[in-house]
């Protein structure tokens, strides 16, 4: 089967609220997001409920994963269990990269910013497809890479394969366990409010990308 990860923008507005109000949006924004994935997938959205430590659960058998950051928010469904992870690449203090990965880690790349975010972004799509989040973020392990836009991640006595998706200085992570994917990146933002919503249309998606699992 096929994941369909699905990336849409945040409107100028949203992005301009801070605090609550911010990651309320972004939060209806990722679940939009969720809701286009489901369709893309040819499943029914079901109860978004979490679990232990805030994780997603299970709707009908499908596993949901969303990340959302200040400009754009990702959001993906899958058979089994599933993590995304978008970020923006921009420099952070100096002692984050050692952090994120130990030295054998780095050895296997560059390094450098990008880098950096495709090892945090690859970790952490892990450890939510896992369920447990940053706590584990020292026994999550780059594993190899594969090329430039795949690596394998250890962890949990497992190896997690990951796929990378770069769009505007932004990197997102998916784990997708051999399946292919067909990634929808949508550019331009929409109000959410609108009093008479329109559904959403297959000309409003922007970019389409697939690519063999
Ligand atoms: C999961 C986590 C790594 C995501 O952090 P982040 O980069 O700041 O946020 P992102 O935007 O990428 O992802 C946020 C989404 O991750 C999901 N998420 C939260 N905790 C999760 C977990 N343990 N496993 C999988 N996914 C999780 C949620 O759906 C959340 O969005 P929502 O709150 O709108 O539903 C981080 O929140 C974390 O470590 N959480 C676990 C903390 C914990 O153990 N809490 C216990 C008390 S509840």
């Amino acid at each position: 089967m096929t994941l369909h990860p699905v990336i849409l923008p945040l409107t100028p507005e949203e992005q301009h609220l801070r605090g609550r109000a911010r990651l309320q949006a972004q939060s209806q924004r990722s679940r939009e997001a969720l809701a286009l994935s489901c369709e893309a997938s040819g499943v029914s959205l079901g109860p978004l409920e979490k679990g232990d430590r805030n994780a997603p659960l299970p709707f009908h058998g499908t596993f949901w994963s969303i990340s959302h950051k200040s400009r754009f928010v990702a959001a993906v469904v899958g058979p089994a269990p599933i993590g995304i992870d978008i970020e923006e690449i921009t420099p952070r203090t100096d002692g984050l990269p050692d952090h994120i990965a130990a030295q054998d880690e780095w050895a296997l790349a560059d390094r450098r910013w990008e880098t950096f975010f495709r090892f945090w972004t690859a970790k952490e799509a892990v450890l939510k497809a896992a369920g447990v989040g940053l706590a584990d973020l020292k026994k999550a392990r780059i594993h190899a890479i594969s090329d430039a836009d795949n690596l394998i991640v250890d962890y949990a006595s497992k190896r997690w394969t990951v796929r990378h998706f770069r769009f505007q200085n932004h990197i997102v992570s998916l784990t997708h366990d051999g399946h292919e994917i067909a990634w929808t990146l949508v550019l331009e933002p929409h109000a959410l409010d609108d009093p008479e919503p329109v559904p959403p249309q297959p000309q409003a998606y922007k970019q389409q990308h697939s690519q063999p699992g």
